[in-house]
């Protein structure tokens, strides 16, 4: 959500910049702004719509400076406006706040703030006119930002441009900010593909971090805990991994990635999984917390906890305070995020504070991966279409493993593994892409599509619809087969198309429930690794023990991706969406 890259140091920061700005669209956001220190002041140009069209509207391209912060703004206070596109001013122009986050406390802030003209209805602009304040008293910015950032409450990450000084000033809490150092100079920026191709040098910073990045050098100051420590990292991706390469989209090309990425699995020693197994074997229960996809994924590492033995239940992030009297100091909590921001999670961690906590989450040095006992890196590589995909069936797998591993089922699970690798060859055949082209074709005119299954079968309906919501907009709705009967039944009619999961273990019981849909004239796509009588079209899926649900899902994605292409939506970024939800 939202994205902010700055850069200070003895290069133009113009293309890094509006390279690091493209590479963060992926966020989500509805508005493009940037600050540029010059001779002659402060440069400012901000509008709402694309990033390419502000930018040459504004012919950003031909300006140019050593000191300058990007940005794109996901709007949560004050609507999608040119004055609330960031970055913001102060009254005397001195300078320039981009920010991602929330300040809770805003309205009071902006009430104490009476002499000060604000020209946006934004929380945002509270940090200009606060830090301006402590600027008019004497303060040097250094003191201002920090003694700023002391006085507001929630998420917030912002990076300051001051004309007067030769570094900018920042500060991180909840939302993402890392800092990248580069041979010319230094970047902050929401994320390190942003600006990997110019460093893989990086520092990951932690909530209440101070950073002052000079053009040569930076310093970093903890203002909640002085004992953090900032070690710089070398990222081991190159900026080839977080391009499209051929591919027309990044979301077909993170589904394809996907083979590639089931394939390494089988050469990986799974420590860390061995480390999560022993903890969750003595928990009194597991908590698996995620958000959306991410849920999804929880779903499937419960149930596999479950039928090993294990007690355990899913939870959705924000859920977890209903729980908040039942949990014990013995229940171990399993995180999952491809992001490792969500703020329906992050909110929720004090609830955790006195148990241990696994994370299966995609990117190394976010918030939850530092909060964390046992981290299981998900190693899908920068995922930037916002509908998650190999980060999805990556955390099914490695929450499946935990489980199996928990039981003493170690070969059972390595065994299962080469299965679905072997049978992933037979996957995307010619026959059933065409099968997943003629199912997309007729779901694009479509108002409402029904997703069904049984057991993890519904796991996958409650994914599948998920997918197609995100991208192609059509209404999509999961049910368990086996409840249609007790309500849902009443909607079917010739005009109904429902796509039905159905796997070895659920096939009789879920045919029966497709039986009762057939009878009353609804349509059925089936996905399955068997033709059957009731499907009116065949998709074939592929067996995989217990991680056919990867097959299932590749399909799903496939089909949600090609009705997006047939819908003439681009599935990268589906409106109003944002890859990462860093608010409430
Ligand atoms: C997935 O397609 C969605 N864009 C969304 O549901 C996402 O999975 C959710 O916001 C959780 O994100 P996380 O994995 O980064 O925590
Ligand atoms: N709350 C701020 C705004 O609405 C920042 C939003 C963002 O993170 O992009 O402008």
């Amino acid at each position: 959500m939202c994205g902010i890259i700055a850069y200070n140091g003895q290069d133009d920061a113009v293309p890094y910049l509006l390279e690091g700005i493209r590479n963060l669209e992926y966020r989500g956001y509805d508005s493009f702004g940037c600050a540029l220190d010059s001779k002659v002041g402060i440069i400012i140009k901000k509008d709402i719509g694309k990033v390419d069209d502000v930018i040459n509207k504004y012919k950003v391209q031909n300006l140019s400076s050593n000191k300058a912060i990007f940005h794109t703004r996901w709007a949560t206070h004050g609507g999608v406006k040119t004055e609330n596109a960031h970055p913001m001013i102060d009254c005397t122009h001195r300078i320039a706040v981009a920010h991602n986050g929330i300040i809770e406390n805003w309205a009071e802030l902006k009430e104490s703030l009476g002499g000060h003209k604000f020209i946006s209805d934004t929380d945002t602009e509270v940090l200009s006119h606060l830090i301006e304040e402590k600027l008019n008293k004497g303060a040097d910015i250094q003191t201002a930002v920090k003694d700023t950032f002391k006085q507001i409450k929630g998420s917030s990450s912002f990076i300051v441009l001051d004309k007067q000084s030769e570094d900018l000033v920042a500060v991180k809490k909840g939302s993402p900010l890392v800092l990248g150092i580069a041979k010319n100079g230094n970047f902050l920026s929401s994320d390190v593909p942003s600006f990997v191709r110019h460093t893989n040098k990086v520092v990951y910073l932690s909530d209440g971090d101070m950073v002052v990045l000079g053009k040569k050098s930076y310093s970093i100051t903890n203002l909640i805990n002085k004992d953090v420590k900032h070690e710089v990292s070398t990222v081991n991706f190159s900026a080839k991994h977080a391009e499209k390469g051929d591919y027309e989209h990044f979301m077909i090309k993170e589904i394809m990635e996907q083979l590639g990425l089931m394939k390494n699995l089988e050469s990986t020693d799974f420590k860390d999984v061995i480390q999560a197994a022993a903890l969750v074997k003595n928990a009194k229960l597991v908590y698996l917390i995620g958000a959306g996809t991410s849920y999804h994924a929880a779903m499937l590492g419960a149930k596999a906890l479950r039928e090993n033995g294990i007690n355990a239940v899913a939870v959705q992030g924000q859920d977890l305070i209903t729980y908040r009297k039942v949990i014990s100091a013995d229940d171990v909590f399993i995180i999952i995020s491809q992001s490792g921001e969500t703020a329906d999670i992050i909110n929720v961690l004090p609830l955790m504070s006195k148990n241990k906590k696994i994370g299966i989450i995609n990117s190394d040095g976010s918030t939850l991966a530092k909060e964390v006992d046992v981290f299981i890196p998900i190693g899908a590589g920068p995922e930037k279409a916002v509908a998650s995909t190999k980060s999805f069936t990556l955390s099914g797998v490695y929450s499946t493993l935990i489980a199996m591993f928990a039981a003493g089922r170690n070969e059972d699970a390595i065994h299962d593994l080469k299965l679905m690798n072997m049978n992933m060859y037979n996957l995307l055949v010619p026959s059933v892409l065409s099968a997943i082209d003629k199912a997309a074709e007729k779901i694009k005119g479509l108002e409402n599509v029904f997703f069904l299954g049984r057991d993890s079968d519904y796991i996958m309906a409650l994914e599948g619809a998920l997918k197609l919501k995100e991208v192609s907009y059509i209404h999509a709705e999961a049910i368990d087969a086996a409840t249609f009967k007790h309500g849902p039944l009443a909607l079917i009619s010739d005009k109904v198309y429902a796509v039905a999961i159905v796997s070895e273990s659920n096939r009789n019981d879920t045919l029966y429930n497709l039986q009762e849909v057939k009878a009353r004239g609804g349509n059925i796509i089936g996905i399955s690794d068997k033709n059957e009588n009731v499907f009116d079209m065949f998709i074939r899926t592929q067996e995989g023990g217990s991680f056919g649900f990867v097959m299932q899902s590749i399909i799903l994605q496939l089909l949600a991706y090609k009705t997006s292409i047939l819908k003439g939506i681009n599935p990268d970024r589906p409106k109003n969406l944002a890859k990462s939800v860093t608010v409430k």
